[in-house]
């Protein structure tokens, strides 16, 4: 087992406040952090501000103070937050503390020595708020291809890095390493983009005249470094004097490379092509992982402040809890898929999934423990109970998923809903347990019996507070003590860890773990009290209730009504948007066959969403047209929260061509 784990978030910009896109993706790192830390690992986990460049210049210049006074005060809103998130990040970096600036460079005179720089006369179209040139084909409808803004033509002396000469190798590398970028869609978007397009170089200056809150380059002091080249050296140069160790890691290479770099789908090229040829010009190993998850949106559209759509994670955690938006944000979207953010759709899962499957489970779990004990709960080891009941087979189950002892699958292609499935398997299990052995008729008819049973329905509380720890930090910490762990459960599986020797997982991950000391429960606080919804809600859904019933009664199909569907899983192999349609999206789908399907979900799906993604096919429909395209078959897609749809796509990988029966 790899002992050292880095793992590092974007560097935020400090132009503006953090919303909850940026609350997403420290988050995912945090829970990354904290498994890993769980299982013994020694981690780094990094997070930062970027705060170059144009926009931060511009942003201070409106509220009339220096670029660093401007950095100084907006970095806070970020580390609040994170205090808020219960983010365990190791170190926070600024790309304006000395030690980097001095790495970039450093970085950059080699790169210059090495005559992998150049300087040119350089003529092409700039978008100024993205810090961008674009050449003339790249513009749509003469504007920016990235925001829709204005560009300008400017005309001016660079520097460039020579990118273009390690198209090939980059492509190769990606090839060959089929974990470099995932999800497996975004790395089939930038192996397209290789393929087909003549990678340029990279102009890495702005001369003083036009930006000057930037590091200057080392040869030239009329000229600062372009702020990407910048931001993206902080992955680099926070191991050589943020991170743990860091003496040695200047000496080595003991963090480097990055087990994950996690970004949104917005920076992928940055990092899968700027980032990647740097570091091969450079001759440093490449990160063993860059993965681009997705977008939230609001009621289907970009957060932006125009629309007065931003939603800040700040009033969500006051109202809700930390642990409940963390929970929400990883259970409710595949993780590299786009979401849509709504208070309905997390007020729906703290009532179900949180107050009423895991805090009942506790709540009734601990009233037992203390009606029928006194909490002080009989420990019965040894594989009797395991044998003896549903419980403890579903456990070893679920936790066998969660843990994958060959290679964590789950975990290393961060499949977080997944794994939050898995946990919830066990939740359910626990609470079918009691339904079906009603223990409090046990307590006279068979004691023997009921010990089993809470001793069983204990262990499966303990499993999932370890499980739920590096997403639900605090409720899982809560469980843990509630069920009468005596230490905190890091010190407690350090322990175990010890005592169990070089074991590739302590034995704490399993059925049989013992604490040596008596265990006493005791009741705290419900963890999740429900929320009760608007008087609205609660006058329409009791309507609602009797007529889904009706409607499902009155459309009973016979099975052999059922059979004459034809249901196969398909490939998409591309996609297109319908031109002049919102809603409409093209896609080229291999069911065993090659087909064309036109779908209406293009308004919570991009054609990047779907390509390479497996999905449910209705294969003998008879065609249709639809806005001029032909449609043969039709893809199955659930009616998600506010009606968005949701794609159906099988839980393990299928052949195309599949049949479903
Ligand atoms: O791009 N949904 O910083 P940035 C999901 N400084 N994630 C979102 C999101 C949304 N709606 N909005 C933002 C920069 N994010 C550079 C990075 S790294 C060397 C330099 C998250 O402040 C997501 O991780 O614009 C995205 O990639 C990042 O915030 C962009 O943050």
């Amino acid at each position: 087992m790899n002992k050292k784990f880095y793992v590092t978030t974007p560097i935020y910009y400090v132009n503006d406040i953090p919303h909850i896109g940026h609350a997403y993706t420290t988050v995912a790192a945090d829970i990354l952090a904290r498994h890993n830390r769980l299982l013994g690992r020694e981690v780094f986990f990094l997070t930062g501000t970027d705060e170059h460049g144009q926009k931060v210049e511009k942003a201070a210049k409106e509220k009339g103070r220096s670029p660093k006074e401007h950095a100084d005060l907006m970095v806070q809103n970020f580390k609040t937050l994170w205090t808020g998130l219960n983010i365990s990040n190791d170190s926070f970096i600024r790309t304006t503390d000395d030690a980097h600036i001095k790495t970039v460079q450093g970085l950059l005179q080699m790169l210059w020595d090495r005559g992998e720089i150049e300087k040119r006369e350089y003529a092409g179209w700039y978008c100024t708020p993205d810090e961008r040139f674009w050449t003339e084909k790249d513009l749509i409808d003469g504007n920016c291809p990235d925001c829709g803004r204005p560009v300008e033509q400017i005309r001016e002396e660079n520097y460039f890095f020579l990118m273009s000469k390690y198209q090939q190798r980059l492509i190769d590398y990606i090839e060959k390493n089929a974990h470099y970028i995932l999800p497996e869609t975004r790395r089939n978007e930038v192996l397209g983009f290789l393929g087909n397009n003549a990678l340029g170089d990279l102009c890495i200056s702005r001369p003083k005249q036009r930006l000057s809150w930037g590091i200057p380059l080392p040869f030239d002091d009329n000229f600062v470094t372009y702020v990407w080249f910048d931001a993206l050296v902080n992955y680099f140069s926070a191991t050589r004097y943020l991170a743990p160790h860091a003496e040695k890691a200047r000496e080595g290479d003991f963090w480097w490379p990055a087990e994950h770099h996690l970004v949104g789908k917005d920076i992928l090229t940055t990092h899968a092509v700027y980032w990647s040829t740097m570091l091969m010009a450079l001759d440093l190993p490449l990160p063993k992982n860059i993965f681009a998850h997705g977008w939230w949106t609001i009621q289907g559209k970009k957060m932006s402040k125009s629309l007065g759509n931003v939603v800040d994670p700040n009033a969500i955690i006051a109202k809700y809890g930390a642990d409940a938006f963390r929970y929400f944000l990883f259970r409710e979207v595949p993780f590299g898929l786009d979401g849509d953010f709504s208070e309905e759709a997390l007020v729906n899962r703290i009532n179900t999934d949180l107050a009423n499957d895991l805090g009942n489970l506790l709540s009734r779990f601990l009233t037992m423990a203390e009606k029928y004990y006194a909490g002080q709960i009989p420990l019965l080891f040894g594989t009797s109970t395991t044998a003896s009941n549903d419980l403890a087979r579903a456990c070893i189950n679920e936790a066998g998923h969660i843990i994958d002892e060959d290679n964590f699958t789950y975990w290393s292609h961060l499949r977080f809903n997944i794994i939050l499935d898995h946990i919830w398997g066990i939740i359910g299990a626990a609470n079918n347990f009691i339904a079906s052995q009603e223990p409090w008729k046990l307590l006279k008819s068979n004691p023997q019996r009921l010990e089993t049973v809470m001793f069983s329905l204990w262990n499966a509380l303990r499993l999932s507070a370890i499980f739920l720890a590096p997403f639900m930090p605090e409720t899982a910490e809560k469980i843990w003590q509630q069920i009468g762990c005596k230490k905190t459960m890091l010190d407690e599986i350090s322990e175990s860890r010890f005592r169990s020797g070089e074991q590739k997982h302590p034995d704490i991950f399993g059925w049989e773990w013992q604490p040596h000391y008596e265990v006493k429960v005791s009741k705290g606080d419900q963890l999740f009290p429900r929320i009760e919804k608007k008087k609205e809600q609660e006058k329409t859904e009791p309507q609602k209730k009797p007529d889904i019933q009706q409607t499902a009664q009155e459309n009973l199909i016979s099975i052999q009504d059922f059979m004459k569907v034809e249901l196969k899983i398909g490939k998409v192999l591309s996609a297109e948007r319908v031109k002049k349609s919102e809603k409409l999206l093209k896609l080229q789908v291999d069911t065993g066959e090659m087909r064309q399907i036109v779908a209406g979900i293009g308004k919570a799906y991009g054609p990047e969403d779907l390509v390479g993604r497996k999905i449910v096919v209705v294969t003998n429909l008879q065609p249709a047209k639809l806005m001029g395209n032909e449609s043969n078959g039709m893809l199955l897609a659930a009616t998600g929260p506010d009606g968005v749809p949701v794609v159906l796509t099988p839980e393990k990988d299928v052949e195309e061509g599949s049949k479903i029966k």
